[in-house]
């Protein structure tokens, strides 16, 4: 656990030539003991990867592109310690998982904070970069999907103003399992 506030660390958007740096911290955040409930990804798919996939993934997601964008928190020394992604998806369209979208939303993806960095208000303060992108990007309310059992994340997503929807899916890992919907409305 480190002293740093939230006000001691940078909050941008990735540029699209730091890939490498993206598929470290993705690799980092697939190693976590809540992974296996936290991310549809493992940590042998990711690292299976080519360069490729991650440079592809830095260009759709870094400064400038407007169907993603990747926010990283970096910390006095330059290191990244957190990410969260938000996605952009249509109204009209149906999401990943065949579900309509009914209004522009944004979609938060990939969030992590390694875990000497947790606790200190760091991930609302990605939260609200990402929302601030989603807001800029007409997004009409932010969404993500929590699995039932990562109570810490709930947490931390009501602490940044998102709130259950109702909405219950199956987790795509195990059927038997469930992801609630967190919705954060424009204020
Ligand atoms: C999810 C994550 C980004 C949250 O960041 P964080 O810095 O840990 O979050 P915070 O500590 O600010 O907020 C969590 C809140 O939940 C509370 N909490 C922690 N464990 C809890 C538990 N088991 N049950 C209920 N609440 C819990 C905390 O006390 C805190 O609330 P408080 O500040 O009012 O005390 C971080 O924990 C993480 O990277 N986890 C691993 C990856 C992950 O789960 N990603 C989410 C995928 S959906």
């Amino acid at each position: 656990m480190t002293n740093l506030t939230s006000d001691d660390y940078v909050i941008r958007a990735i540029r699209p030539d730091e890939w490498a740096a993206v598929k470290q911290l993705r690799l980092s955040a697939l190693q976590d003991p809540a992974a296996h409930i936290a991310f549809l990804e493992t940590y042998e798919d990711a690292l299976g990867r080519p360069d490729s996939f991650y440079q592809e993934r830095a260009k759709g997601s870094g400064e400038g592109a407007t169907g993603a964008q990747q926010f990283i928190a970096q910390a006095p020394d330059g290191t990244w310690v957190g990410t969260v992604t938000v996605l952009i998806e249509e109204s009209g369209t149906q999401d990943w998982a065949g579900y309509p979208v009914e209004r522009r939303q944004g979609h938060v993806v990939g969030v992590f904070v390694r875990p000497e960095h947790r606790g200190n208000g760091l991930i609302k303060a990605l939260f609200d970069a990402g929302a601030a992108w989603a807001w800029q990007h007409s997004a009409e309310r932010v969404r993500l999907l929590v699995h039932e059992d990562n109570a810490r994340a709930q947490g931390a997503y009501r602490k940044a103003g998102f709130a259950p929807s109702g909405v219950v899916v199956s987790f795509s890992k195990d059927e038997a399992e469930k992801e609630l919907e967190f919705v954060l409305e424009p204020s």
